[in-house]
């Protein structure tokens, strides 16, 4: 190979090796919302940049028929490729039974790592108080999805129905991008 063909070569494999560093992960939207008013309302629910490096997510959830004893999450995951479309993770979980022994369920426990260290919700049911998600970072969650189980680049949206009593209450949605 000439020298000049290589050196492009070399530099290639460095611009590859570049952007395999730097895969990171923003957040894009959050949308809460509540499906029945009598039971649940968000008080808050916002994305914000306080700078370049500090992003972050909070949320918080008015409970209105306490104490709440019966609680199951579902969790999926989309990929956006011509809209959102399923992607890899859809899991239905009993949250009062899970918080007992989060040991239990491998990938709920991953999920749940996500926002355990930012939420007010790490008891065992039942839950008698508003639901706090505070100031869970974008450097957190880069972490996680980078490092410790690392996800294709992409867009995505992770979508969680929050079920009492077998009935669906409020939907969460975070947008976000790997790139
Ligand atoms: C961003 O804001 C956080 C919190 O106020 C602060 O600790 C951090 O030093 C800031 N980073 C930069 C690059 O300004
Ligand atoms: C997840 O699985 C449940 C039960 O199989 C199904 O009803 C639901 O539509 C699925 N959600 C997605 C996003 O595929
Ligand atoms: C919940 O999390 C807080 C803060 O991380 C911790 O101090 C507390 O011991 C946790 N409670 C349970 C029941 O794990």
């Amino acid at each position: 190979m000439c020298p000049k063909l290589s050196r492009v070569v070399v530099l290639l494999l460095l611009l590859h090796l570049v952007v395999k560093i730097s895969s990171k992960f923003e957040f894009t939207n959050v949308e809460c919302i509540s499906l029945d008013k009598t039971f649940d309302d968000f008080e808050y629910c916002f994305l914000k940049s306080v700078n370049r490096t500090y992003k972050y997510l909070s949320l918080k959830v008015n409970l209105f028929k306490t104490p709440i004893t019966k609680v199951k999450v579902n969790v999926a995951l989309f990929k956006r490729l011509n809209g959102y479309r399923p992607f890899m993770y859809n899991i239905t979980v009993d949250a009062c039974r899970f918080l007992k022994n989060t040991n239990s369920n491998p990938l709920a426990m991953y999920f749940w790592e996500f926002f355990k260290p930012y939420s007010n919700m790490n008891h065992t049911c039942p839950f008698d108080h508003d639901l706090i998600l505070d100031k869970l970072a974008v450097s957190f969650v880069n972490n996680r999805v980078t490092t410790v189980l690392p996800f294709p680049e992409g867009a995505y949206m992770l979508e969680t129905h929050w079920m009492a009593y077998d009935i669906d209450r409020a939907v969460v949605k975070i947008y976000g991008t790997l790139s």
